[in-house]
């Protein structure tokens, strides 16, 4: 296994809708595996498959006791709001505040691509419509005020030139 290289804005990757997985076996056991590993090396919650590279409908995370594989995720229902503040490791963690539904219902196949639904609220919530947004080519940056993205931005910028 393998910690593998996050892609990082503007890379094209980040901005294109994924294709559909289709294929569930050992290889995509494999990848599952290699993403779980890169995002807990770079402390994530969740991570997209475009965020390795793979324009593919696949994220895994590990928020707040829920540690699941989406393929092909989709939000079936959201509703309420909370107010928060969000990151994302393509975006070089560089965080502001937006607002999200409070309690979302996900529906999506696991590795092996058996359908399942789960619910959640909060942060766990704010993380299912993260990672569906990559999945879509939208990354939380898009969602911001154009004030607030540029800020954001801005930020991330300089940190890539100091490292
Ligand atoms: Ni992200």
């Amino acid at each position: 296994m393998a910690v593998l290289k996050i892609t990082e804005f503007p890379e094209r990757v980040l901005k294109q809708a994924g294709e559909p997985v289709e294929e569930f076996g050992a290889e995509l056991e494999r990848l599952v595996s290699e993403m779980f590993e890169t995002m807990y090396a770079e402390e994530g919650v969740g991570l997209a498959a475009a965020q390795v590279g793979l324009p593919l409908r696949l994220f895994v995370m590990d928020c707040e006791g829920l540690r699941l594989v989406a393929a092909n995720p989709e939000i079936v229902s959201a509703e309420g709001a909370q107010e928060g503040e969000e990151g994302c490791l393509s975006v070089g963690k560089v965080h502001a505040p937006l607002r999200r539904a409070e309690r979302v219902r996900l529906r999506a196949q696991d590795v092996r691509g058996e359908v399942f639904e789960q619910e959640a609220e909060g942060l766990a919530a704010r993380c299912f419509l993260h990672e569906t947004d990559h999945c879509d080519g939208v990354l939380f940056i898009d969602r911001l005020t154009p004030l607030r993205r540029e800020m954001v931005k801005r930020r991330f910028q300089k940190l890539r030139k100091w490292r």
